[in-house]
């Protein structure tokens, strides 16, 4: 599969049968992404919560394609009623769709939507596509159930937080690397606004100095993983 960034949060798996799947898709509003919401393309849309900056342009996105779209229950309910083809999941369960199977688990952090309206629970997400496991964070603060996560799954990537503020800081966030044990570690929700500011490189540094992988990616920047 491929796994391309398109900063923050927002990240983009192209399967090897040509699924796409978009997590967190704020392009439009945000000032690094490398695509505008017109540019991408999306079978499945994956929704860590209702934040504005996460939620982004997915409703946009599912209207013009019919993307179905994937998030925790209440989330789902109020997307469901405005006409969206929804999935509703919640942490702890897992299902497994076209593409591959999906875990929702805890994340500490809020999902009011930008209406202020009561959303559910934030949430990270496992993904298990083509026998690789991938640990979207979502935004959270630091939790000590991440080392069961890690102890229970052979995770390859986690994606997580590091701007501090609203999430993790990057303390925290090489302690979270320690909690789950990843393969390789991919930063996320950084420099997208000034209170969110943070350099990804020292976070790398910090990762490599406690023995492990950290891969920096450009916005826009897409990888293989085989
Ligand atoms: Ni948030
Ligand atoms: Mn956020």
């Amino acid at each position: 599969m491929k796994l391309k960034y398109l900063s923050h949060s927002a990240f983009q798996i192209t399967t090897e049968e040509g699924l796409r799947i978009l997590i967190d898709p704020f392009l439009d509003g945000n000032p690094n992404s490398p695509v505008k919401s017109d540019e991408v393309f999306a079978d499945f849309i994956i929704l860590t919560h209702a934040h504005g900056d996460h939620l982004g342009d997915a409703k946009k996105i599912a209207r013009a394609y019919n993307s179905q779209i994937i998030s925790v229950n209440e989330l789902g309910i109020i997307l469901e009623h405005q006409g969206f083809n929804t999935h509703k999941m919640h942490i702890g369960g897992s299902h497994e769709f076209p593409f591959g199977k999906v875990k929702f688990t805890i994340a500490h952090h809020g999902s009011f939507t930008d209406e202020m309206q009561y959303a559910g629970e934030p949430a990270g997400v496992l993904l298990f596509i083509e026998d690789k496991i991938i640990y979207h964070t979502g935004d959270t603060g630091l939790f000590l159930d991440m080392k069961l996560i890690g102890e229970i799954n052979k995770i390859n990537y986690m994606l997580l937080p590091i701007g501090d503020n609203f999430t993790m800081g990057i303390d925290d966030a090489v302690r979270a690397v320690e909690f789950v044990n990843p393969e390789v570690a991919i930063p996320m929700h950084y420099n997208t606004f000034p209170i969110i500011a943070a350099d990804p490189y020292e976070f790398q540094n910090r990762i490599e100095q406690i023995g492990k992988k950290c891969r920096v990616l450009d916005f826009g920047e897409e990888i293989s993983i085989n």
